[in-house]
């Protein structure tokens, strides 16, 4: 009510003092204001201050009092209505409209077509839908058009050329269909079209190889729109050709020749790459991935100093390699796998200073390994699996400090395995497997600490497992079968607790397997098959469950697993004599340990809490908390370096709330740590609940595993309580898939990663231990991601203590849209309120959002009707173009998962165990092709059970 009198108010006042044409620009404008939601109206409304219209923000006019410009997109995602009533009709002299990066939806109006005068449209990062409408092309002036990141649907309009002047096209990220016009040859000033992520089809026109001037685009639709800001006026000289993800067929035409960004990548191209395609020496990109691409590299590339990555992986090229690539100073990602090539590896490889990944798998290559490859020093991922490489491996390799996946299986590779390979402090993934290596396994694998996959299996290597393997702690998979493998299996195992499979079949071990083994809680699956191994196996699910495959054909194993005799007598007394001093150790030993740990909290904790800081200048002095120090860090050092590193705890080393605020800090040494600064209200909770804490607290410490964020560290003091971690690099789930770029960034198989990593997390603390460590809040906001997108979960066991009230804590622990339901009516808090928000979290990984709605429809007992017929393909993340493949069925398989871990009733949820499983297992085939797939299908069986 008042405000249409407002609305009444001000818009007579402006017809009263303006000239016919302004007077409806700003009563449209109010019009257009009144009907948005309410929320963007009070924003409008702090905005659009006055009467005259001219000054309010975002509007701009000529010397008339008409709008020229209005430009709304610094208030990102908050404008939330339609075009609708924004009737162009009334602005005559409009030559800018942007509204780039808001929350508009609906149709773009036909009534566009009156904007005569437009020469820059951007209505890119919004969620408008239906089709472009044909009016667009009466827009003569227009220079640029972005439509980038909605959900617009249909053809791109064959009268497009009639966009003479038209210099960018930006239809990335929508669903268009149909073909690309061909008459989009005749836009003579084209500079950049950008139509990747799409569903367009057919042929790539020839005409487009024509336009001279194109300089097309790029993944991240932002960069473009960026660069043509300063640019828009300017012609552009780069050219770039920007089509990947859609499905194209036919020839790539031969006519493009001075790119620099060449993408046409998940296409269904086939042909030759068209011969001159660094011909202008520009080429600086070239992607074209998963196409049926034929023939010979083009010569140009040869030569093509300029390139910086270059992806062909998964065609059918051919060609000698070692002639077809030259020597590229800029050169950091080759990407040739899975395609024809033959011929020896080239030593110029080692001349690319900046090379970090070299990937060659799955060709007919042979000869031997150059060892002037060390000379990359860069490279990071070597991977030449499946060729006929023959000879030794070079120890030069060893130089390689960068090195993280060393891929070398199903070539001819011989001799010894050089024991420079444990140089590599860097190796994450060690592949030798199927090669005629012989000798012993090096010991000095053991200094690989972030070894976390190790396969040497089918060689023929001898001698006995080294002990020191077990030094490599962050182990996951070890595959050391079908080798000659003689001795026992070393006790030292034990410290290998991040074990997950493991293999030593077909060798000659004897022995026991050592009763360290018990302590491998996370072991998975296990293969001890064809050996001489005897006596009792280790009392572990892996072994009571393996198959008799896994166990078969060795000398005299006993226990309790299909195809064993159980124990005899004797051993069984000294099996129980053993379980009695396991007894008594574990209750003695955390009695004892713990009471030593609180004498000597509760010794420091008097100390430091009788001097009360007072000035600055002492703070040095009482900076003695309590600090548990791990990593080799001095805690006392560690505690006076981050008040430093972090300018006693100022704003400007602040990252991201939580609970909790988290500072950034660069220790001396270099290795820059996460400090999470416990609030007051955190700090007394802590105090009263010390004791649970402090066990939590050595627990965590002691945790290594990929998929858990290291903590380094905890220290309490008076004045502020902290504890240190591992700094994640690209922050929180939550952040990154609202960025709607690093979201793209997120493909479904990256995605898919994310979700293994954090059930192998939640895994590993559920099983591994003798008692499960329950998280209680696990949401996208404690899932991080590391550089490689490899997720990490953080506050692990902290949740429980950092939102503890003894009464009411279900309230306080845990995040709103995540919780468990059962926890509004019990206070049994275990693993399966953890499993319940892995489901929630897994389908926000896929929807790009929290699954809100649609978990309250899971909830509720009766499905509603109408979302039985709901898609799959329409509920999952938009930004991404949808999954294909192998990619299409795990996320299936995936999100099935997902919905059975939201089962209302907990005891139906499968545990953290069961679900690695069965991600881990491969999917099965769709029934159905992808996009017919009904949400209903996926959780059919979920939902009866309320
Ligand atoms: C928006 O505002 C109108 C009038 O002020 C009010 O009647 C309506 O309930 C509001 N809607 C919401 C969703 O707040
Ligand atoms: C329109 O306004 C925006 C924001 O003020 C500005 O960046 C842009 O350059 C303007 N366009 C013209 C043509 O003046
Ligand atoms: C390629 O583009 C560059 C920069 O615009 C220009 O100098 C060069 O002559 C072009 N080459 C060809 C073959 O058109
Ligand atoms: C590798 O680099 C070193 C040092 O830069 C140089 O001395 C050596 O000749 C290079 N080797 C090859 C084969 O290029
Ligand atoms: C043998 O193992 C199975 C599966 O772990 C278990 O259910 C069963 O109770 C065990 N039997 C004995 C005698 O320990």
């Amino acid at each position: 009510m008042f405000f249409l009198i407002f609305v009444l108010v001000l818009s007579s006042h402006v017809v009263s003092s303006s000239s016919p044409i302004t007077s409806m620009e700003a009563e449209t404008l109010l019009k257009w204001k009144a009907s948005f939601h309410n929320t963007t109206q009070t924003l409008l409304s702090s905005l659009w201050v006055g009467s005259n219209h001219c000054n309010w923000v975002g509007i701009t006019c000529d010397s008339t009092g008409s709008v020229t410009n209005i430009t709304l997109r610094e208030y990102g995602m908050s404008l939330r209505g339609t075009l609708d009533n924004l009737n162009f009709f009334y602005f005559p002299n409009l030559i800018w409209l942007q509204l780039r990066n808001n929350s508009l939806y609906g149709h773009i109006p036909s009534h566009i077509g009156n904007l005569s005068k437009l020469i820059f449209l951007d209505l890119s990062f919004n969620n408008f839908s239906g089709c472009i409408p044909s009016e667009i092309c009466l827009l003569k002036s227009l220079q640029l058009i972005s439509l980038e990141s909605n959900e617009i649907s249909g053809p791109i309009p064959r009268d497009i050329a009639s966009l003479s002047s038209v210099s960018n096209i930006g239809f990335h990220g929508n669903y268009l269909s149909g073909p690309i016009p061909s008459s989009i040859g005749r836009l003579h000033n084209l500079s950049s079209l950008d139509l990747g992520w799409n569903r367009l089809n057919g042929s790539i026109p020839k005409q487009v190889g024509m336009l001279r001037s194109l300089y097309l685009l790029d993944i991240s639709g932002n960069s473009l729109i960026n660069r043509f800001y300063s640019n828009i006026y300017r012609k552009l000289d780069l050219e770039r050709l920007f089509l990947a993800y859609n499905s194209l067929t036919g020839h790539i035409p031969q006519t493009y020749c001075n790119f620099t960004y060449f993408q046409l990548s998940n296409n269904h191209l086939t042909g030759p790459l068209p011969e001159n395609l660094c011909h202008g020496g520009q080429l600086i990109r070239l992607g074209v991935v998963n196409n049926s691409l034929t023939g010979l590299i083009p010569s140009s590339l040869r030569d093509c100093k300029s390139l910086i990555r270059a992806r062909l992986e998964g065609n059918q090229f051919t060609g000698n390699i070692s002639d077809a690539f030259g020597i590229y100073p800029n050169l950091v990602y080759i990407g040739l796998s899975h395609n024809n090539f033959f011929g020896q590896l080239s030593p110029k490889w080692g001349q690319c200073p900046h090379l970090t990944n070299l990937l060659i798998s799955n060709n007919n290559i042979s000869g031997k390994i150059p060892f002037e490859l060390a000379n990359a020093t860069q490279l990071g991922e070597l991977d030449l699996s499946s060729n006929h490489l023959i000879g030794e491996i070079p120890k030069e390799l060893g130089a390689l400090k960068m090195m993280s996946r060393l891929l070398l299986s199903g070539n001819r590779f011989s001799g010894k395995i050089p024991s420079e390979i444990g140089l590599l402090f860097n190796l994450e993934q060690l592949n030798l497997a199927s090669n005629n290596l012989s000798g012993p396994i090096p010991d000095q694998l053991g200094n690989c600490l972030k070894l976390f996959h190790l396969n040497l299996s089918m060689n023929t290597l001898g001698g006995g497992i080294p002990s020191s393997i077990s030094d490599a702690i962050a182990l996951q998979s070890l595959d050391l079968s079908q080798n000659s493998l003689i001795g026992g299996i070393p006790q030292e195992f034990g410290k290998l607790k991040s074990l997950d499979i493991l293999n030593l079949s077909h060798n000659r071990l004897n022995g026991s397997i050592p009763k360290a083994f018990n302590d491998l809680h996370g072991l998975r699956i296990v293969n001890i098959s064809y050996n001489q191994l005897e006596g009792p196996i280790p009392d572990l699910k892996a072994f009571h469950e393996a198959s008799f495959d896994a166990l078969r054909n060795n000398k005299a194993l006993c226990g309790n697993a299909t195809g064993l005799r159980p124990c005899v007598l004797p051993s069984r007394d000294n099996h129980s004599h053993g379980r009695g001093i396991k007894v008594i150790l574990l209750t003695i030993l955390p009695i004892f340990g713990s009471l030593v740990l609180v004498f000597i909290l509760a010794a420091s904790f008097n100390t430091c809490c009788k001097k009360t800081p007072t000035r600055k200048s002492e703070t040095r002095e009482e900076s003695h908390g309590d600090i548990f120090t791990v990593l080799g860090f001095d805690g006392r050092k560690l505690h006076d370096n981050i008040i430093e590193a972090t300018e006693d705890f100022s704003s400007n080393y602040q990252c991201s709330g939580g609970y909790g605020t988290v500072y950034k800090a660069a220790l001396p040494t270099g290795q820059v740590v996460a400090v999470k600064k416990l609030h007051q209200y955190e700090d007394n909770m802590l105090i009263n609940n010390l004791k649970a804490f402090e066990s939590e607290i050595v627990a965590l410490l002691e945790i290594r595993h990929r998929n858990i964020v290291q903590m380094y560290g905890f220290c309490s003091h008076p004045k502020h309580s902290f504890l240190v971690y591992e700094l994640v690099e690209k922050g929180s789930l939550r952040m990154v898939l609202s960025n709607i770029e690093q979201a793209k960034e997120l493909d479904w198989t990256k995605r898919l990663n994310v979700v293994k990593g954090l059930a192998n997390a939640l895994s590993y603390m559920h099983h591994g231990h003798s008692q499960p460590i329950v998280h209680r809040d696990i949401s996208s906001n404690n899932v991080l991601l590391a550089s490689d997108f490899e997720a990490r979960v953080s506050d692990f066991g902290t949740a429980r203590v950092l939102k503890p009230d003894s009464s009411n804590w279900t309230s306080l622990a845990g995040t709103y849209g995540y919780i468990a339901p059962e926890l509004a009516y019990t206070m049994r808090v275990d693993e399966k309120c953890d499993v319940y928000s892995f489901g929630v979290v897994t389908i926000e990984v896929f929807m790009g959002k929290h699954p809100g709605d649609l978990l309250s429809y899971l909830s509720s007992s009766t499905p509603v009707p109408n979302d039985q017929h709901v898609l799959l393909k329409d509920v999952i993340d938009h930004r991404l173009s949808p999954p294909r493949s192998r990619a299409e069925k795990d996320l299936v398989t995936a999100i099935k998962v997902a919905f059975a871990c939201l089962n209302g009733n907990p005891l139906l949820r499968p545990t953290m165990q069961q679900v690695t499983q069965a991600l881990s297992r491969r999917s099965l085939p769709l029934t159905s092709p992808f996009s017919t797939i009904k949400l209903g299908e996926v959780l059919g069986h979920v939902v009866s059970n309320g």
